[in-house]
């Protein structure tokens, strides 16, 4: 059996041609002795793999041997991870890590309490090289008395997992790998409150210390004005225009989110934002004509999966491509609304879309997308409507269309409007300064309900 790195195009081929079909079965460990997605504390790891079968296993100097293997995308350089390997092997006590991108594959082992590079070879040289590899991390190498140490080996109530068998389908991969949670917000209608949505609540998540990525797919570009990445007032300055979620999603090599998205200062704590361009406009049949054009948003988020907890998209108000492709890549939807007649209708059609996204989900093995609620916005705060009208339209979206309704209840509020609209003077020219409602006034009403749909959208996706 030979391996080809021309075949791993993203991380998950990584994992899955260059690690589990051949480096594992090549080194000698059996379906039994090794572990994917194995979450220790608040570490990650790819893969961990052990001499010997060790269910439920710890890790600690009796333990024997184990294998670290962490895959990385293509066009990742593996010198921005080892730092990470360095902690993952001094933290866990664990004696050798792999670090691969398929076209590069190094080995390091632990020496107190730092890590040593021992091997590295070019993807392509693997086939003539594996002998060494064996000799360094093959299951076999392992001296009898270190296998036998196995028998001391005690429960850990802590440290439980389940095997991952080798057989496992990608569909049961997909579900378990992330912890990373991506939610786009969506109705065909406009100016129902998406942006605003997006903007507040991306401040409010991070307020609660989630890392927090910010995505948007509308062609009018609000979220990327509201999230103060517009500074120039004349196009001849545009710098969005060349590096953009466009970009992104035209180029399966090229343009990584990592490299798209821009700190904003929209918020005291830092918050990417991946920028939108009126050009998305001209470019969508472009992007149509690309047959993978739906999928490459979901591999350039795998690439970030471990740098944030949480990504927000803001769609279009549209059935468009880009509303497709922000809820073909999300886990979970919300759908704002005004919940006025026109809205309500809406709801067909983003309904049928979700039916028709969910069958081209599933023709990829990927789980449906997981509609969290209708969330009602800008709300009037008249007495007598919140009172009498307010309970009926909530009441009417589950009986007559068959969708949740979320809990909190954005109202209408001035300073809502105002923070999005906030200026600057600088050099006597008005320049824009958006800020979040939670960096505008911390203390208002609009900021406390901001908050209480962070809390309540964290606790729906396991995150609290
Ligand atoms: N809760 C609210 N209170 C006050 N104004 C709001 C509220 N929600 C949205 N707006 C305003 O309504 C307009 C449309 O909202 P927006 O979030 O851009 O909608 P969408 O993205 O759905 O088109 C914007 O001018 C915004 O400032
Ligand atoms: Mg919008």
């Amino acid at each position: 059996m030979t391996f080809n790195p021309e075949l791993c195009r993203n991380e998950s081929e990584v994992e899955s041609k260059l690690i589990v079909q051949y480096l594992l079965p090549q080194l000698g460990y059996t379906p039994d002795t090794w572990h994917q997605e194995v979450a220790v504390g608040s570490i990650r790891l790819d893969f961990l793999a052990f001499a010997v079968q060790v269910i439920p296993f710890v890790l600690d100097v009796n333990s024997p041997l184990s294998v670290v293997m962490e895959a990385k995308h293509p066009n990742q350089n593996l010198d921005n991870h080892v730092r990470r390997l360095r902690h993952y092997l001094t933290s866990l006590n664990v004696k050798y890590g792999l670090l691969t991108n398929g076209k590069q594959i190094r080995i390091y082992q632990k020496v107190k309490n730092d890590i040593e590079l021992v091997f590295h070879c070019p993807g392509k040289e693997i086939n003539t090289r594996i002998d060494e590899v064996k000799n360094l991390i093959g299951r076999n190498i392992f001296p009898q008395e270190q296998l036998e140490s196995n028998h001391k080996i005690q429960v850990s109530q802590s440290l439980k997992i389940s095997t991952q068998s080798i057989y496992s389908s990608s569909f049961e991969l997909n579900q378990r790998k992330k912890s990373m949670k991506t939610i786009a917000i969506y109705h065909n209608k406009g100016g129902v409150g998406k942006t605003t949505t997006v903007v507040n609540l991306a401040a409010a998540i991070r307020k609660k210390g989630k890392r927090v990525l910010v995505i948007d797919l509308d062609s009018q570009a609000n979220t990327t004005f509201a999230t103060g990445l517009v500074k120039f007032d004349d196009e001849e300055f545009d710098d969005i225009q060349d590096s953009n979620i466009f970009h992104v999603l035209q180029s399966e090599d090229y343009y990584p989110i990592s490299e798209v998205a821009r700190k904003s200062n929209f918020s005291t704590s830092e918050i990417d934002v991946v920028p939108s361009h009126i050009d998305l406009m001209k470019n969508e049949t472009d992007l149509n004509a690309l047959d993978n054009s739906r999928l490459i948003l979901i591999e350039k988020l795998e690439q970030v999966k471990d740098k944030y907890d949480v990504v927000l998209i803001d769609t279009p108000p549209s059935l468009n491509l880009y509303a497709k492709i922000a809820l073909i890549a999300a886990d979970y939807l919300i759908i704002p609304s005004d919940l006025k007649p026109f809205a309500n209708q809406g709801l067909i059609n983003v309904k049928e879309l979700i039916k028709a996204i969910n069958g081209f989900r599933k023709n990829i093995r990927r789980p449906p997308i997981e509609t969290l609620g209708v969330l009602a916005c800008k709300i009037s705060t008249n007495n007598q409507f919140v009172k009498h009208t307010l309970p009926k339209r909530i009441e009417v979206i589950p009986k007559r269309y068959g969708l949740n309704v979320m809990e909190t209840v954005i109202y209408e509020r001035e300073d809502l409007a105002k923070c999005a609209e906030k200026t600057q003077l600088v050099e006597n020219m008005e320049i824009a300064d958006p800020v979040s409602v939670i960096d505008f006034k911390p203390d208002s009403t609009s900021a406390q309900e901001f908050e209480l749909l962070a809390k309540e959208i964290l606790q729906k996706i396991g995150m609290l």
